[in-house]
């Protein structure tokens, strides 16, 4: 697909972690395209981290459940949309042991429900492109070698992990048997301004600059290939504009890390720039989490091959632009924890 295609884009799960830098990549960049923001603002969702945006042209926002197929045809007609990027998820791992039923609804059925509509305009012949955003832990847990690559056998082990694969499935399957034109990217763990600080990096950060204890599941030995979420929208886009149809590509920075190391880097990093500290001493061990998957690696080499894409970012440096970004960010952070920032919507949103 050549990149000045005009599109009219529904980027699904816009307001979340990653859809809210992509966004704040597409839109700017992309003046032709018309990026359709959808997301029902779950606790994850925050439309505070897309201001810079709000306003421009080239962008809408939707209220909108995914697993609400009335409303997201209503949607795709008003606003014409001939593509989707699908990143709306429940997405957390610990949730989803405790509470499966909606990772299934969201990441099965939600998806099931956008191809659905994808597969409708596809059969009147219209152009639709649709891009599945998914995880390498649909593949499982490595040993102590080797790499996950576009062949690797799933295997996922958690009920996140298992609803995704499902959901890549579904996308596999509508490319095969109606021949709709898709692509699926698997990435390794983003990390990056605008998280919910449930995930290890702000959760850690937030701790060690309040001096809570940091705790670390199990023996802290367990590796993640871990990548700056402004390399993996850059990847996004390339994939989305020049993926070839019905391929996937596994996106990495070759970056991986025991948590436990993570987390000391992450102290160092934080006591040279505040002072003070160890941070270390702050660190506790805490009972692992049931199926924790021991090593995740990506083999990134596929996508370099066929796209060039390669990561701008060193793991030192986007560690330092994360950890800076939250300190100067502490109202962000303190405003997902209270709730606050859920008032955002119904202040800028609520009365059109
Ligand atoms: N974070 C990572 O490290 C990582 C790595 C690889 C892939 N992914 C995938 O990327 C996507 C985005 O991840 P994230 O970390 O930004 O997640 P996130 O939890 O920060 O954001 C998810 C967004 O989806 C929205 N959402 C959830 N259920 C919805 C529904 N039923 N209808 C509409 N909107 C809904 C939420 O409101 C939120 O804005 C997910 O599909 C995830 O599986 C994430």
């Amino acid at each position: 697909m050549p990149k000045t295609t005009k599109r009219h884009i529904a980027v699904t799960g816009g307001a979340g972690f990653i859809g809210s830098n992509l966004l704040l990549h597409l839109v700017p960049n992309h003046p032709d395209s018309l990026y359709v923001n959808i997301d029902c603002l779950t606790y994850a969702g925050n439309l505070a981290n897309l201001q810079a945006i709000e306003n421009a042209d080239n962008y809408v926002f939707e209220k909108i459940d995914i697993c609400d197929y009335n409303a997201l045809k209503e949607c795709f007609d008003h606003h014409g949309i001939d593509s989707v990027i699908h990143l709306a998820a429940e997405s957390h791992v610990d949730r989803s042991i405790t509470g499966p039923a909606e990772f299934v609804a969201s990441n099965i059925n939600g998806t099931f429900n956008l191809l659905e509509l994808a597969r409708v305009a596809h059969e009147q012949s219209r152009e639709f492109r649709f891009h599945q955003v998914s995880t390498d832990e649909v593949f499982g847990s490595l040993g102590a070698t080797g790499y996950f690559t576009e062949e690797s056998r799933y295997r996922p082990n958690s009920p996140y992990s298992a609803s995704k694969a499902a959901a890549d499935h579904l996308v596999r399957a509508y490319h095969k048997t109606y021949g709709l034109d898709t692509v699926t990217t698997n990435c390794s763990n983003n990390y990056g301004p605008y998280q919910f600080p449930e995930k290890l990096l702000p959760l850690m950060i937030r701790n060690a600059t309040t001096g809570k204890q940091l705790p670390v599941y199990g023996d802290g030995r367990q590796v993640r290939d871990w990548l700056y979420v402004e390399d993996h929208c850059e990847a996004l886009e390339l994939v989305f504009y020049e993926g070839e149809t019905g391929e996937t590509y596994n996106i990495g920075g070759h970056n991986e890390i025991e948590n436990i190391e993570l987390v000391r880097m992450l102290c160092r990093t934080l006591d040279d720039l505040l002072g003070g500290g160890p941070r270390e001493n702050l660190i506790e061990f805490v009972k692992d989490r049931p199926g924790h998957d021991r090593r995740y690696a990506i083999d990134p080499g596929y996508i370099k091959k066929k796209l060039g894409w390669v990561p701008r970012y060193t793991f030192e440096q986007g560690l330092r632009l994360t950890i800076q970004w939250y300190l100067d960010h502490e109202e962000w952070l303190e405003g997902c924890l209270s709730g606050e920032y859920r008032r955002y919507y119904e202040m800028n949103y609520g009365k059109r």
